[in-house]
């Protein structure tokens, strides 16, 4: 499976992964073929690019930590909640299912990206956002009970948004006071968090301070360095680089590797940096895939990475330094070959 641009989609294509809507259906599910009337719901939607199905690439399984059902429960959950009829109990019971298959991946390292329709975009950014954030935590080895309060703070972090959906979901930057009244959904969270998350006061806070920074430049309060707790901190790199990896009215998708540039370099000074290095240890930097063209000018498709080397991939050769596509496709380990560098990441 590799992972298309729906630009360059063309009819008789199969899908090969799902996409998850809010009211828990599917906009595509695998196995489906792809037609003209798909490719314009695509469109309508807001999405950018899908996972395919070929016979250069059909061997290719990109690891998803989180199971479909999982997922898909967590999506119901978030939305009934953002909806005002959540429960404490089914929170906290899937949460624990995203725990367990966090922890069973023992390792491994994400590589499916998020995709999801931009009417969904408050749901499903609440989801994979934890999903990164629990990677981290089970990374630097959170113990149960914070990795539990991280799970369900960060599933519920943005639930003040939905009294603001009107200003946010606008094509374009949003105007000085738009951010401005936007910024409130912080404290509103808060407030609605109240009774649900009354036994978790460091989850309940991910709602309030998740848009605070480390040189004190976020909001609500312009907390510092020390005064932002480890689970805050945690919320806010998982937020900013699952917003910079989705589609959003304003753009489309970024690549991994300039959302972990980012965060490495002029977010250096807002984010946890050790918080970001965990992060890329189980993300695929160079996601499963995706093209990349090589220095030499050669071209070919993310097989996987290794979870201490996401900066060097495994990838299939398909096209030679003249840009012919190869009769045989070569498979390289960037891990070994140390001489060979990435120049390039794009869709096709
Ligand atoms: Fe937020």
């Amino acid at each position: 499976m590799r992972l298309t641009q729906v630009d360059r989609l063309r009819p008789g294509v199969q899908i090969a992964a799902s996409i998850p809507t809010a009211e828990g259906e599917y906009l595509a599910e695998a196995g489906q073929t792809v037609d003209r009337d798909l490719i314009n719901s695509l469109r309508v939607r807001g999405i950018s690019r899908v996972y395919t199905r070929d016979p250069l690439t059909d061997d290719i399984e990109i690891v998803s930590v989180l199971t479909e059902s999982t997922r898909d429960e967590a999506m119901g959950t978030v939305a009934d909640a953002f909806a005002g009829v959540g429960s404490n109990q089914s929170l906290r019971s899937v949460c624990t299912s995203m725990i367990q298959e966090v922890r069973a991946s023992e390792g491994a390292v994400q590589g499916i990206v998020p995709i999801y329709p931009l009417s969904d975009h408050l749901v499903a950014h609440s989801v994979f956002s934890t999903l990164h954030a629990l990677l981290v935590a089970a990374e630097v080895n959170m113990d149960a009970g914070a990795m539990l309060s991280l799970a369900m703070g960060m599933l519920l972090h943005d639930i003040g948004s939905a009294q603001y959906q009107a200003t946010i979901e606008v094509p374009g930057k949003l105007t000085e006071l738009e951010r401005e009244e936007f910024q409130q959904h912080t404290r509103a969270g808060f407030e609605l968090l109240r009774e649900m998350l009354s036994a978790m006061p460091l989850g309940r806070s991910i709602a309030l301070s998740h848009h605070e920074r480390m040189d004190g430049s976020g909001y609500p309060r312009g907390l510092e360095g020390e005064d932002i707790p480890d689970l805050v901190r945690i919320a806010s790199v998982a937020d900013v680089f699952t917003a910079m990896i989705s589609d959003r009215y304003h753009r489309p998708a970024m690549m991994t590797d300039e959302a972990i540039s980012y965060l490495l370099t002029q977010g250096m000074s807002k984010f946890d940096s050790d918080f970001t290095v965990a992060l890329t240890r189980r993300v695929e930097i160079y996601p499963s895939g995706v093209w990349i063209r090589l220095r030499d000018g050669r071209a070919g498709i993310v097989l996987g990475s290794r979870r201490m080397n996401t900066v060097r991939p495994t990838v299939r050769i398909l096209e030679d330094e003249r840009r012919k596509p190869l009769s045989t496709p070569l498979d390289i380990d960037l891990s070994i070959h140390s001489d060979l560098f990435i120049a390039d990441v794009f869709l096709n």
